[in-house]
């Protein structure tokens, strides 16, 4: 049986708009997301004793202790290996390396991608002859934001996130992304945007697109979509971690062209007008001393893929 090596990169929202709660839980978003070239990594080799393993590396610029990272059943991994295997009659178990370079809970959807680089690991394994729509709707079934993760490029997201279209952009956009150790729940970010609706504090309408986004990736306009960024989690971010303006004010310092919350946070993405420039604002910030760790990364990156087998 061989061995299969699959990746799948991180993710910024470009605009993220959110609207009231659902009766499900989920809020109706529409969102960009950008794929960028930071990814994890997972291994699988199948089993034929029908068992299940899961085994975690941290890259050192993961600044989480790996104990943070579930192990068991609950890991986004091992939940996408046994639906893979139920969806095709899979007898056989399998063994899973994961290697993490994206930050933890830090709103750039690792677990989502660790759960798409299983899905196609698993795949491809087994031998299972998926094709892309089965993947994607086994990937809507693991996490709003796995579809993407699947998908990677840029893509505007409706629904949950999940339902994906195609967007055009032009050139490359180069990101600093500053994460902290002590990362931010998803469903408490969401939790403080309720409460913020429910106390008046801000107004929950219906999501809308961002036109100025689109017409800033479409031009490959970097500065253009700096002031275009938006992103309706963030006051709810700031609320829970405010410590988090500070490194948002070194980038300003930096001049970024544009400084925002990623996702649900705590990571604070700012985008730079070239590599050289990310470099630059990623040296400032590590200067002030306002994160646990600095990256660089560029994006659009691909989905999901195939490394080696
Ligand atoms: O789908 P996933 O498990 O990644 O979502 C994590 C949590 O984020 C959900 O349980 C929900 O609380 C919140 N969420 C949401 N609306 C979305 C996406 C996620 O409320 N569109």
């Amino acid at each position: 049986m061989r061995e299969v090596r699959t990746r799948a990169p991180a993710k910024v929202n470009l605009h993220l708009s959110v609207g009231p709660v659902r009766e499900d839980g989920y809020h109706p978003l529409v969102t960009v997301f950008q794929a960028v070239d930071l990814y994890d990594t997972v291994v699988a080799r199948p089993r034929t004793d029908g068992e299940f393993t899961l085994e975690i590396e941290t890259a050192p610029t993961i600044s989480v202790s790996p104990e943070a990272i579930p192990r068991d059943g609950t890991n986004l991994v091992m939940r996408a290996a046994r639906l893979v295997a139920e969806h095709a009659g899979i007898d056989d178990g399998i063994d899973l390396h994961l290697i993490k370079r994206i930050p933890v809970a830090g709103g750039m959807a690792g677990g989502s991608a660790d759960a798409a680089a299983a899905l196609v690991a698993c795949a491809e394994a087994w031998d299972v002859g998926a094709t892309r729509s089965t993947l994607d709707g086994l990937a809507a079934q693991l996490g709003a934001d796995v579809p993407f993760a699947l998908h990677g490029a840029t893509a505007l997201g409706l629904g949950r996130g999940d339902k994906l279209s195609p967007v055009m952009t032009h050139g490359e956009f180069h990101w600093v992304f500053a994460t902290q150790s002590a990362g931010l729940s998803t469903p408490a970010v969401y939790g403080q945007f309720d409460r913020d609706v429910a106390s008046g504090e801000r107004l929950a309408v219906e999501p809308s697109p961002n036109a100025d986004v689109m017409a800033a990736l479409m031009a490959g306009d970097a500065h253009a979509l700096g002031e275009a960024l938006t992103n309706d989690l963030q006051d709810s971010a700031l609320t829970l971690a405010p410590h988090l303006r500070a490194t948002m004010d070194a980038a300003r310092e930096a001049d970024a062209v544009g400084v925002i919350i990623s996702g649900s946070g705590p990571t604070v993405a700012a985008l730079a007008r070239s590599r050289q420039h990310a470099l630059a604002i990623a040296a400032h910030i590590t200067a002030s001393d306002t994160a646990d760790a600095v990256l660089t990364a560029s994006g659009p990156a691909p989905g999901a893929v195939v490394m080696g087998s």
